[in-house]
């Protein structure tokens, strides 16, 4: 895997003059944040070495590097899920790629859904914590002790003054903003309203399909995380109703702006304290 990363990223520094300072996934909830990219070099994912290839709708699969407010960033335009097929080893390549190119920090995104019964389809949750249930671990099998420890920490799997800026941030521009825990099943089927119940009982939030293995990933090399879910649809009871791929994508839209705005405050606040 090393050797892998390497070719990928000496593969990478040689289309690109960007030395990126964050990482960003752009699940969704983040699409119309590449517009806000002025960007310099943009490389589809079939064409990068040992990249998997994306291929769920709404999720072009591009590598983009450029700069927000003069901010220098690569951002995947699409991400790999589990239940596309891949091993979360391959799902999360990506996040290995980019900290060996020199990131700093790791935004995601992604959409949920809310069984928190005071959330509304809409609003935006701040990840605090997560809860993996997925039948593996990115982490599974030999470590590399170049990249991380046997048993990595996890007491603090979202960098808390990273939270709080975000929190900081939403208030000042008037944006409601959630707070709460994140737990990942496979998918690709929605839960059953047995399984919403249970992800509440079990103390999360809300759920979702994705952002887990790229989190523990980054984890393993301490790299501080940044994650917000859009609540895209409610497993609450009395509140179940039929959902569609269609449906999250529309309400995730709904929400992207106020998504955007954070996120590019927050990388222009870090960058400058960072860089003084
Ligand atoms: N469950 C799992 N993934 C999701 C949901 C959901 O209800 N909504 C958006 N992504």
């Amino acid at each position: 895997m090393l050797q892998k990363i390497q070719e990928t990223k000496a593969f990478l520094e040689s289309k690109t003059n960007i030395s990126p300072f964050v990482g960003i996934v752009l699940g969704t909830g983040l699409g119309n944040l590449s517009t806000e990219i002025e960007i310099e070099t943009a490389i589809p994912y079939t064409d990068i070495p040992n990249f998997p290839v994306s291929t769920v709708e709404g999720h072009s699969g591009q590598l983009v590097f450029g700069t927000i407010n003069d901010v220098p960033v690569v951002a995947m335009q699409g991400r790999f899920h589990y239940y596309e097929g891949y091993s979360l080893q391959e799902c999360t390549f990506p996040i290995r790629v980019m900290k060996a190119l020199g990131i700093t920090n790791l935004f995601l995104s992604n959409a949920s859904g809310g069984v928190n019964a005071d959330f509304e389809i809409g609003d935006i949750m701040l990840i605090t914590d997560h809860i993996n249930l997925l039948p593996d671990n990115p982490l599974r099998g030999k470590n590399i002790d170049e990249l991380g420890p046997r048993f990595p920490d996890m007491s603090e799997p979202y960098d808390i003054d990273l939270r709080n800026q975000v929190i900081n941030i939403a208030s000042e521009n008037n944006i409601k903003i959630q707070q709460g825990i994140y737990a990942v099943l496979s998918g690709p089927t929605f839960e059953t309203p047995a399984e919403y119940k249970y992800i509440q009982i079990i103390g999360a939030d809300t759920v979702g399909m994705s952002t887990v293995p790229e989190v523990i990933v980054a984890r393993h090399m301490n790299l501080p995380c940044m994650a917000m879910s859009i609540i895209t649809d409610l497993g609450v009871d009395g509140k179940i109703v039929e959902i569609s791929h269609e449906e999250v994508q529309e309400v995730a839209k709904a929400a992207e702006p106020k998504m955007t705005l954070i996120i590019k405050k927050l990388l222009a606040k870090i960058y400058a304290s960072e860089t003084v």
